[in-house]
């Protein structure tokens, strides 16, 4: 028996893909290539294109204006849904209320013509696979939201699709099931080492299962990477902004007397590492609220880190750590701390000094 197992796992090529709704270009020469076993996901605000990129995958929704859609070596583009032998979870993953789980989990197998004997085999065994063998009797109304949730998977991992699509596919779960059902989802992943493309608008989700994201803004891919690399290398203010918190600032860079400064308004001054050659003009400097460290105006200084003085706006208790919004020279600026019983906390309205480490400060052109 095989769900996955033994088929060897293939990849998906998107290249140079746009699609429009009537006038409106909502995929923007798309060019993409998913590895083959790898858990990959396409994070963007509401609107971005996720989804349709999906259905694009899928066969669903329209054909694309220009561009090719490759499972594995064989191009799809024009290739009805049922022809790609991909499985696909709707956010609504509607299972037949008036059916068992194992006549849901039956039903593309059935509408195939596959015999008896081999459905009941392979249902027992996706039943198994997402720990609801013992539910196989009962109906999607006797079950828990979660339960649901892996029956859909159950129904679409038994076709033994070559690729898995998801699409958000927990948005309907509590906050605690979310975190469940996505472990779950990878484990799965991982077992059937199924190509796997996820879509969901949040950052979380996307950061602790994906091996790669691509980002996607207004129909055009921004960045792919790792979660790591999205979050230490963003390539532009978008990317930064909507993986984390980031501080932003824009000012010029000048060379001068074998250094090279980063000035912004309100008397803001970065020294930087290295020269930076070829960027004329405005730039962005990029760090996280972790790279700045806060301290009382009269305290003693962080050694190799740039001083800067301002005042405490905002202040927020988030557990672990607690989020200062600080006003330097104008510009209202994140610092993390990191807390622990009895660490001091500075209160709004409060002098002090902040301390950048210019080691994690980024350069960004757009
Ligand atoms: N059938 C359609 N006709 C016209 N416009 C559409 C259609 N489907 C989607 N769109 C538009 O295409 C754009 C992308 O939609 P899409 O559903 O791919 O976004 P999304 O990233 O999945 O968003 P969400 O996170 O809200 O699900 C949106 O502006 C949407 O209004
Ligand atoms: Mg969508």
């Amino acid at each position: 028996m095989t769900i996955g197992i033994g088929t060897p796992a293939v990849g998906v090529t998107l290249e140079d893909i746009s699609v429009s709704f009537e006038t409106t270009e909502v995929l923007k020469g798309v060019d993409l290539t998913v590895e083959a076993g790898e858990f990959f996901t396409f994070l963007g605000p509401s609107g971005s294109g996720k989804s349709t990129l999906l259905r694009l995958i899928a066969g669903f929704g329209p054909l694309p204006l220009s561009g090719r859609v490759l499972i594995g070596n064989d191009d799809v583009t024009r290739l009805p849904p049922w022809k790609r032998n991909v499985g696909m979870v709707f956010q609504s993953y509607a299972l037949w209320p008036h059916m068992t789980v194992r006549k849901n989990v039956a039903f593309g197998l059935v509408e195939r013509k596959v015999a008896a004997g081999e459905i009941r085999r392979r249902v027992d065994t996706a039943l198994n696979l997402v720990g609801l063998l013992d539910f196989a009797e009962r109906r999607p109304s006797q079950l828990s939201g979660g339960q649901q949730q892996r029956v859909a998977l159950a129904r679409t991992i038994v076709i033994e699709p070559r690729v898995l699509l998801l699409d958000e596919p927990l948005s309907n779960l509590d906050a605690n099931l979310r975190i469940q059902m996505r472990r779950e989802i990878l484990e799965l992943q991982r077992k059937l080492m199924l190509t796997t493309i996820f879509v969901t608008h949040d950052q979380e989700e996307a950061n602790t299962t994906s091996d790669r994201i691509a980002v996607l803004n207004d129909g055009v891919i921004q960045q792919v990477g790792s979660p790591i690399e999205l979050y230490d290398r963003p390539v532009n203010r978008f990317v930064a902004d909507f993986l984390g918190s980031a501080n932003l600032i824009d000012g010029v860079i000048e060379n001068a007397g074998g250094r090279t400064l980063f000035r912004a308004s309100g008397d803001i001054t970065i020294p930087l590492h290295g020269r930076i050659t070829g960027a004329a003009g405005g730039l962005t400097a990029m760090f996280r609220p972790q790279s700045l460290s806060i301290r009382g105006a009269g305290d003693p200084a962080v050694e190799g880190a740039v001083p800067l003085s301002g005042r405490v706006e905002h202040r927020e208790f988030l557990g672990s750590l607690v989020r200062y919004t600080v006003t330097v020279g104008g510009h209202a600026l994140l610092v993390d701390d990191s807390h622990q019983a009895g660490h001091r906390t500075y209160d709004t309205g409060e002098e002090v000094a902040l301390y950048l480490d210019t080691e994690q400060v980024r350069l960004l052109t757009s």
